[in-house]
């Protein structure tokens, strides 16, 4: 009886193997000993010891490896764009709020666009600061404000369903605004989709699909961000100075790249964003390179993919992607229960940043320790918490981004 259960159980093993459903890895013992690549180590071997070789040169070096090796290059060239006002309601939720939903075009053709959907709290005086996230199944979803147009019309995504996530009344009550489009409406999120969103606007003639080095679909979703921003610069109730980045999940790790990339973002916020976002990929812990690159292999650039079972080879880890953001303030939230996401190491993260903040005379996470359940840390430049319960976003987690923006801003 022993030998046939011993022998089931190996035959289960290797099936599971076999078909890539290896258990995923969640044992802090079986953590390998690592050693992350050198912050402030130039490719020339020279330390950075002052702010200005930071940004002179070891900043570029960083961002160059993350264009070239992770995310993919965003294209530089400028698209005309054009911004069309769709509704203006200066009592929308009982008077709370002046809600405005723009269409903002991609090119002087109007096939391409994103809708904007903006929440200004009544109570105080333009210009506010805003929130803006890409949100995962339409703006319609954010709220149950039956004045919110609907996009994208799909069965099952109805009104409010995801209100959970966007306590608009909270953000507004507290004096900010809060700025979300549909990230769908940028690029479609599924493999072999790039002829249906913004890569088309760039591809040469007869190109179907990115090059090796070129954008995948996170390079597009932060692109989009980008260009709500270029919207909110121009807008007179926005304080564009006071604008906050955030992102659950795979927004997550696009808000921090695109937080990287665009220096406008005043913070950046990381909500549960994990491997490819915030987490040490050499942890090896939770999801791994190659479980990103097989399951959603549109995600990345293609030079993504030989890093998969060889994250140690990676020419950087996540830390670096934080320290782009500097010296601007960031902020990383995990949840208790998403070990997949990694949550200490998405903390370390921002701990092993921290050296960059300190080149800027500002004060990082010193702690190597994660902070307990539902014990946020900040220093006013750096945030952290770990909430209980499941990958999501929740109004634990807002209010404790606006505690952070409130110290950031002086609020
Ligand atoms: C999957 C994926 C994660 C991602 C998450 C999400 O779980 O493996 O990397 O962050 O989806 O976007 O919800």
């Amino acid at each position: 009886m022993k030998t046939l259960n011993l022998l089931l159980l190996i035959i289960m093993v290797s099936a599971s193997s076999l078909f890539g459903q290896k258990k995923p890895q969640y044992d802090e013992s079986k953590v390998p000993d690592y050693t992350l690549p050198e912050l402030l180590k130039t490719s020339g071997g020279k330390t950075v010891t002052k702010k200005k070789q930071w940004e002179k040169i070891r900043r570029h070096e960083v961002l160059a490896l993350f264009t070239n090796q992770v995310y993919g290059k965003t294209p530089d060239r400028k698209i005309p764009m054009q911004f069309h006002t769709q509704s203006i309601d200066k009592e929308a939720l009982d008077g709370k709020a002046t809600r405005k939903q723009v269409r903002i075009y991609f090119g002087r053709d109007t096939s391409r666009h994103m809708d904007l959907l903006i929440y200004f709290p009544n109570q105080v005086k333009a210009p506010v600061p805003v929130f803006l996230g890409l949100n995962f199944t339409g703006n319609h979803t954010i709220h149950t404000d039956p004045g919110i147009l609907i996009c994208p019309k799909k069965a099952g995504n109805e009104r409010g369903m995801r209100v959970r996530r966007w306590p608009v009344e909270e953000i507004l009550a507290r004096g900010y605004g809060v700025a979300t489009a549909w990230y769908g409406d940028i690029q479609p999120d599924l493999p072999d989709t790039f002829k249906e969103g913004v890569h088309q606007l760039f591809f040469k003639p007869g190109q179907r699909k990115p090059a090796p080095g070129e954008w995948g679909a996170i390079g597009a979703w932060a692109w989009g961000l980008s260009r709500a921003m270029d919207y909110l610069e121009q807008d007179a109730d926005v304080n564009s100075r006071q604008v906050a980045v955030l992102g659950h999940s795979r927004l997550g790790k696009t808000s921090l790249w695109a937080g990287a990339q665009d220096t406008r973002f005043a913070i950046v916020i990381s909500n549960d964003s994990g491997e490819g976002g915030a987490a040490i990929t050499r942890r090896k812990f939770g999801e791994t390179i190659k479980d990103l690159n097989t399951r959603f292999p549109h995600w990345f650039c293609g030079n993504f993919k030989q890093y998969s079972n060889r994250e140690n080879e990676l020419p950087v880890d996540y830390h670096e992607l934080i320290a782009l953001i500097a010296p601007r303030p960031v902020y990383v939230a995990s949840a208790s229960e998403d070990l997949w996401a990694d949550p200490r190491g998405e903390y370390l993260s921002l701990y092993h940043a921290g050296p960059v903040y300190r080149l800027y005379g500002l004060e990082p996470i010193i702690d190597p320790e994660p902070p307990g359940l539902e014990k946020p840390v900040s220093t006013g430049i750096m945030g952290y918490h770990l909430r209980n319960g499941k990958h999501d976003i929740l109004l634990y987690d807002w209010s404790n981004y606006m505690d952070f923006a409130d110290k950031v801003f002086r609020k």
